[in-house]
């Protein structure tokens, strides 16, 4: 039959589980949406075309996702997902294969959709299934003495009936299947709300495949963790555990060293050079990429960083849109804002925050200093305390500091302003003129020594 593919994403509900402002399909897994995660699966199908049927915080969520190429279906109100599926199906042309994908099923991998997928025929409905340990609260598939499928019974509506044959069987609905859209069309104006719920139930339709006369072709994922559907925040959380151990042994397996598998959160994509090694509570944000030799103490926060090899990142460092380049050390408790670009075997010590600058190699800052919008020469060394005025309340400006520069304790420079290449600024300076190289730059008030003088004694 013609294969003209197109996906529908139920994202609809309200996920009122979550008890949360955000709508269930925003609800981060491993820092990204949880409708994230599937539409990245669907999209690597290349469907001719994916509605995504939205309701509740439509806008938030439609807001979330425009930049991605969608068709929009407001389901208004939301009477259940067989309602969602009819709605969802409203702008897709007869003739091809439809795929249902729930919206709360984060891990489902684009092969697992793709093996469903190519078991429709004009006479046959595909139906994705599982066997768990643990069904509580998912539709059970519904088998006859021939093993094939006649329908699915919701949870709520065995509870219901009492039905304890139903509710032991563990082969669970994940909600995902496939179809003829012509027959599904017509299916769905077919369902009717007498459940446990008073919903449309898209699981109805199993039941009239098979009164239909078609086939129910069932296909399992390879594990369990594709189809958990996640309905609250201790199944968010369980899942969210689940990937970052699979992030985990991913990482082991390309030869990281960590110190503790289960004390790591991978929120985006970590890239890693070998021999790298990473102690207990770290969080990669974003696209982090750590160079051969690096190590990272415990409980740093590394966010869009590249790291170059050799380089040790020390304990309660948070390094965010920076570049650290080959040999440097970093911390303990450095603080690196968007646009520090570092090059080798610079130091950044405790207390020490730098944004919007850069550092020529060599450079170093030990202690509780500020660096903003600052072009730094190669081997200066920039004294405790110091920091750069680069803000006078409208804008910024930049201190250009040449190589070689001694920056003394507890100065000021003024921005904007150039310190000359290996000139000296003595401690407790404010600069507010630049300086010629060279030199040794004091001001600050003449030290004084009053003799003779008396401490106010108590009357
Ligand atoms: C559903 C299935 C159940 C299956 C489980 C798998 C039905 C009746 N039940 O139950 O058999 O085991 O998924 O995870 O289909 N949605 C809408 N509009 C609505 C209602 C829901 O778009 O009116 C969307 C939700 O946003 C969600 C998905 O459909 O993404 C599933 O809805 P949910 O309420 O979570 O269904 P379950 O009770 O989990
Ligand atoms: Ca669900």
């Amino acid at each position: 039959m013609n294969q003209t593919l197109s996906v529908i994403v139920l994202a609809a509900g309200k996920g009122t589980r979550m008890k949360s402002a955000l709508p269930k399909v925003l609800q981060p897994l491993a820092g990204r949406a949880l409708l994230a995660h599937s539409l990245a699966s669907v999209a690597a199908l290349k469907p001719a075309q994916t509605v995504v049927v939205v309701g509740h915080g439509a806008e938030q969520v439609k807001a979330a996702f425009k930049d991605h190429e969608l068709t929009w279906a407001l389901q208004m109100p939301q009477n259940g997902t067989g309602h969602a599926a009819a709605v969802g199906l409203a702008p897709v042309a007869d003739g091809g294969v439809t795929l249902l994908v729930t919206g709360d099923t984060p891990l489902i991998r684009t092969e697992t959709l793709a093996a469903l997928t190519a078991l429709v025929t004009e006479k046959t409905f595909a139906l994705l299934t599982c066997n768990v340990a643990d069904p509580t609260g998912y539709g059970r598939i519904v088998r006859n003495a021939a093993g094939e499928v006649v329908k699915i019974v919701e949870h709520k509506d065995a509870l219901a009936a009492n039905d304890t044959a139903v509710l032991a069987l563990n082969e669970m609905n994940t909600g995902i299947m496939a179809a003829p859209t012509a027959w599904l069309r017509g299916a769905l104006t077919r369902l009717e709300p007498h459940n446990a719920q008073g919903e449309l139930y898209l699981t109805d339709v199993i039941a009239m495949a098979a009164f239909d006369g078609l086939c129910v072709a069932t296909a399992q994922p390879e594990s369990e963790m594709e189809i958990v559907g996640v309905n609250d925040k201790v199944q968010l959380a369980a899942l969210e555990r689940d990937v970052q151990r699979a992030e985990a042994h991913r990482l082991m397996n390309a030869g990281v060293t960590l110190a503790d598998p289960a004390r790591i959160d991978v929120r985006g994509k970590l890239t890693t050079g070998t021999d790298v090694f990473i102690d207990v509570g770290c969080v990669f944000i974003g696209d982090v990429s750590l160079g051969d030799n690096v190590s990272i103490g415990p409980n740093c926060v590394l966010k869009d960083a590249v790291i170059g090899a050799n380089t040790a990142i020390h304990p309660m460092s948070h390094l965010e849109g920076c570049t650290v380049g080959e040999g440097a050390l970093i911390g303990p408790f450095a603080r690196l804002r968007p646009g520090a670009v570092l090059a080798d075997e610079v130091h950044i010590g405790n207390f020490v925050e730098v944004k919007n600058s850069t550092l020529a190699k060599g450079a170093k800052a030990n202690h509780l200093a500020y660096l903003g919008d600052a072009t730094v020469g190669e081997r200066v060394n920039y004294g405790a305390g110091s920091i750069t005025a680069n803000y006078d309340g409208a804008n910024k400006h930049r201190t250009v500091i040449e190589a070689d520069v001694h920056v003394g304790s507890n100065c000021v420079l003024v921005a904007p302003v150039t310190i000359g290449a290996g000139g000296t600024v003595a401690g407790g300076s404010t600069i507010t003129k630049s300086t010629p190289p060279a030199t040794l730059t004091v001001a600050r008030g003449k030290q004084v020594t009053i003799t003779k003088w008396l401490r106010a004694k108590k009357v």
